[in-house]
Order: structure tokens, then C-alpha cells, then sequence
């Protein structure tokens, strides 16, 4: 397999658009039908995610055979961020049928970014979102990494609606960027904001951050609002055009509504 295909590397798209999938194994804890593949074209060979249509598990909440298009608008969104937070995502046929492709992002050597700690283990400079016992009955705390890319990815997240950002779908990269990865249940009109990612509640957006959002409300008007459409629907768009809105008017990292489960369980 050659020299390894960063996200980041303009390639990666073309590759997972036209390379030729082949299977490699099932991600046995995935709750779809998720199989790690390679993806070969033009001298290059990258792993990836191959997510076909007709695998996906029905949901009560979200219509059928819609959560491949759910990861290319989540990815969509990622990219108009210029954060690149969502590794390269789309969608296409494979061998299973019509799906969506993701590039795989190496994190098994990395450190974790989300864990669940001893009282007294917290890494230096983690926020802790929720104190739970383990199975023995010790106390112990669901904590995550404090950085730019960790607060880039929980404003992702409320603009898209993540309704499912557990623990193990926070990663970083060969690049140590922070990835996010596994956008099924994204974008639906409602609030749904289920995460791990809670310890910036209430704190100020960065100055830096505001000014994306505006940048993003803007082309939410533009060619992405028309992107984003061939995925989900205009309410699911016009929803997006309101959380940025609120992100905006309220300036901090939202609190959890109340009307809905805050946090992922299991949380990875
Ligand atoms: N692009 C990716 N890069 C690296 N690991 C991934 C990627 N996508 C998924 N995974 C890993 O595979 C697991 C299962 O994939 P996930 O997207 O959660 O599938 P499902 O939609 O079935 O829940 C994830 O928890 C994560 O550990
Ligand atoms: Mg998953």
C-alpha cells in the first residue's frame, strides 16, 4: 500500500470517487453495516469506510436509506468551515450497492481524546463533562482533550446536529488533527445535539470561530445551501441556516435543551 493518503491531500477525493473498493473486513461493533475497504486508483491505495445504503439499520426518528447522504452533507459542512474535521466523504457505488466512502484516519497509535477517568487521573488541561461510577462502583469522570480542533469539532457538531458524538468517534489523526467520524444521525430539523463533547458549556465562542460562522451563514445561502440539498431536506437546510443563526446570536457553546438525552450511551 504505498505512502498514506492524508485528508488533507487533494487525491483523497478523487480517490474515493473513482479508485476500485475492495473489501477488506466488517467493523464488527459498527451498528450498520460498515466494512473497512481499500480504495486503489492511479498509483495510489488508501484504507477507507464503505457504508452501503442498503445496510443501514432503520431508526425511529430518521427516514430510511438516508444516512450515507447524512455523512456527505456533515462532511459538506465540515469542509466550509475550512476546519477539515470530517475526513474526505462520499458517495457512490460499491461493491454492496450505492454507499457512502470515507477515507479511514489512523488513530490506533494516538492518544485517546475522550475517556472515562479515575476522579484523580483527569489529563492536565481536560474538561470533565459527567461524574458516573464504573461497574465496581468507583466514581470515576467522563472527561475530553481541550484544543482548537476540540472546540472547532463541538461547534461542528451543533451545526450539524449530531445526535450521536461518542467517545470513540472523536479521533486524531496521523497529522494529531482531531477527526470526527460516523455522521449518520446528523442534520435532522429538530434538536438532537447528543455528545460527549459538553466541557466548553456556556463559555465564550473564540473570535475566530464567530467569523467562520459568519463566513458559513453566508454560503448557506449561496452554493452550499444548494450543496447540502442533494443530501437532506430544505427544512433540514433551513434548520442548519437556524442553529448557525443562534450560535451567532448567543456567541457561547450551547447547553443541552432538556427535552432530549444529552450524552451518547454507551458513551463510545
Ligand atoms: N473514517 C474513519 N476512520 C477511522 N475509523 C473509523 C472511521 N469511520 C469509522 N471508524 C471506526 O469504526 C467504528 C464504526 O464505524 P461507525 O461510523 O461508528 O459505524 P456505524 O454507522 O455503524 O455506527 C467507529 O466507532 C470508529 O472506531
Ligand atoms: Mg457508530
Amino acid at each position: 500500500m504505498g505512502p498514506a493518503v492524508l485528508p488533507t491531500d487533494p487525491a483523497a477525493l478523487p480517490l474515493l470517487h473513482h479508485g476500485r473498493i475492495d473489501l477488506a473486513g466488517r467493523l464488527v461493533e459498527a451498528s450498520n453495516v460498515t466494512l473497512l475497504c481499500t480504495v486503489h486508483g492511479d498509483g495510489l491505495s488508501a484504507e477507507c469506510v464503505y457504508k452501503p445504503i442498503r445496510g443501514e439499520r432503520p431508526l425511529w426518528d430518521f427516514p430510511e436509506g438516508t444516512l450515507a447522504d447524512r455523512e456527505v452533507a456533515s462532511w459538506l459542512l465540515s469542509e466550509a468551515t475550512g476546519w477539515s474535521l470530517v475526513p474526505p466523504t462520499v458517495l457512490r457505488s460499491g461493491p454492496l450497492g450505492p454507499g457512502m466512502v470515507q477515507l479511514w484516519i489512523d488513530a490506533e497509535d494516538k492518544p485517546k481524546l475522550v475517556d472515562v477517568v479515575a476522579l484523580d487521573a483527569v489529563p492536565r488541561g481536560w474538561r470533565t463533562v459527567l461524574r458516573a461510577h464504573d461497574r465496581y462502583g468507583n466514581p470515576v469522570l467522563l472527561a475530553h482533550a481541550d484544543s482548537e480542533g476540540m472546540r472547532q469539532l463541538a461547534v461542528l457538531d451543533v451545526l450539524i446536529n449530531n445526535a450521536d458524538r461518542k467517545g470513540g468517534h472523536v479521533l486524531a489523526g496521523a497529522d494529531s488533527a482531531v477527526y470526527g467520524v460516523d455522521h449518520g444521525i446528523c442534520l435532522h430539523h429538530e434538536d438532537k445535539l447528543r455528545t460527549v463533547l459538553w466541557g466548553f458549556l456556556g463559555q465564550p465562542l473564540p473570535a475566530a470561530v464567530l467569523e467562520v460562522l459568519r463566513r458559513v451563514r453566508s454560503r448557506l445561502d449561496g452554493a452550499l445551501g444548494v450543496a447540502l440539498t442533494e443530501h437532506v431536506t430544505p427544512a433540514e437546510v433551513w434548520a442548519v441556516r437556524e442553529r448557525t443563526d443562534r450560535l451567532l446570536a448567543t456567541e457561547r457553546f450551547p447547553a443541552p435543551t432538556g427535552n432530549w438525552p444529552a450524552i451518547p450511551w454507551p458513551a463510545f
